[in-house]
C-alpha cells in the first residue's frame, strides 16, 4: 500500500493501473477508522482490482460550532488498518492541496432539496460541503465504483443524487451500517462518549427498532409513533433533533401505502451528536 498526499501521485498511480485495464473502486473518509470503515474497504475490494481510500477531515463540511479541530486524526493508525484491509492507495491530501485558493474560493457543489431537510436543517451547508469535496475527490481518483456508508443514510442519497444528475461515470454502493454487539451504530464520534453516556448509547437503535416493530405490525400513525419514540428518547437522558419515519428514496413524507421507509434519528447525548437510521422494507 502506498500513501501520498499530492493529487499528481494519484493520478500517476491511477494512470498506471488504468493502462493495464485495472478498475478502481474508492472510499472516501475522514481517517479515524473503524470497522464500518474496514467494511467499505472490503467491498471496495470485492467489486475492484484495485482500491483508493482518501482521508480528508474536511473544513467544508463542519460548521463554526462543530468539532473540526478536536475531530481525531489518527492517520498513522489509519493505515496500518488500510493496509491489511487490502487498501492500494491512501490519498491524505493537506487543506491547501485540496482547496489551494482557500476554503472559501472554490467551485461548489450543490443538490437542492434533500440537502436542506434532517440533518441539512441542523447542519446548513454541511452537504455541500460533503457534495463539493467528494466531486472534487472523484474527479481526481476517477473510480468505477465508490462505496458510502448506509449508516448516514442521507449523506449517502445526496451523493448518489449528485452523481445521478451531473452524470458523473461512477457507481455509488451503499454498504450496510456496522453495529457493537448492543446495537451502537460505529462512528468516530462514540469515542467522545463518557462510560455513562456510551451505556446510554444503544437506547437510540432500540427506539429505532421499536418503531420499525409497530410499523411491520401495521400501525400508520407515523406523527404518534414520532412522538412515542422522542419522549422515550428524552426518558433516557437524550436530546433528539429529529425522529422521523421518511420515504426511503428522496426523504419526503412517508405515504401509508409504501413498502420502504427509512426512520432516521439525531440526537444529543451530553455534548455528543449522534445519528442512526433504520431501512424498513415489507
Ligand atoms: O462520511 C464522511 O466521512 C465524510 O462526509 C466524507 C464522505 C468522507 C466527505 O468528507
Amino acid at each position: 500500500m502506498r500513501l501520498v498526499h499530492t493529487v499528481a501521485e494519484v493520478r500517476r498511480e491511477v494512470a498506471a493501473w488504468r493502462a493495464k485495464g485495472e478498475s478502481v473502486a474508492f472510499v472516501a473518509t475522514m481517517g479515524n477508522l473503524h470497522s464500518g470503515h474496514l467494511d467499505l474497504v472490503a467491498e471496495a475490494r470485492a467489486k475492484a482490482d484495485r482500491v483508493v481510500a482518501s482521508i480528508f477531515v474536511n473544513p467544508l463540511q463542519f460548521g463554526p460550532n462543530e468539532d473540526f479541530d478536536r475531530y481525531p486524526r489518527t492517520l498513522p493508525d489509519d493505515c496500518a488498518k488500510l493496509d491489511p484491509a487490502g487498501c492500494d492507495l491512501v490519498f491524505a491530501p493537506s487543506v491547501d492541496e485540496m482547496y489551494p485558493r482557500g476554503r472559501n474560493n472554490i467551485a461548489q457543489v450543490s443538490v437542492p432539496g434533500i440537502s436542506k431537510l434532517l440533518e441539512g436543517e441542523f447542519r446548513p451547508g454541511f452537504f455541500e460541503g460533503v457534495a463539493t469535496v467528494v466531486s472534487i475527490l472523484f474527479h481526481i481518483v476517477q473510480p468505477d465504483f465508490a462505496l458510502f456508508g448506509r449508516k448516514d443514510y442521507q449523506q449517502f442519497l445526496v451523493v448518489r443524487r449528485m452523481v445521478a444528475e451531473l452524470h458523473m461515470p461512477l457507481q455509488i454502493v451503499g454498504v450496510p451500517t456496522r453495529r457493537e454487539p448492543d446495537g451502537l451504530a460505529m462512528s468516530s464520534r462514540n469515542q467522545y462518549l463518557d462510560p455513562h453516556e456510551r451505556s446510554l448509547a444503544p437506547g437510540l437503535y432500540r427506539a429505532l427498532s421499536a418503531v420499525a416493530q409497530r410499523l411491520r405490525s401495521g400501525s400508520r400513525d407515523f406523527q404518534g409513533l414520532e412522538e412515542e419514540a422522542r419522549r422515550v428518547l428524552e426518558h433516557q437522558g437524550f436530546k433528539p433533533q429529529y425522529l422521523v419515519i421518511r420515504d426511503a428514496d428522496d426523504l419526503g413524507a412517508p405515504r401509508a401505502d409504501a413498502s420502504a421507509w427509512v426512520l432516521l434519528v439525531a440526537a444529543h447525548l451530553g455534548r455528543t451528536r449522534l445519528i442512526d437510521n433504520l431501512e424498513i422494507s415489507l
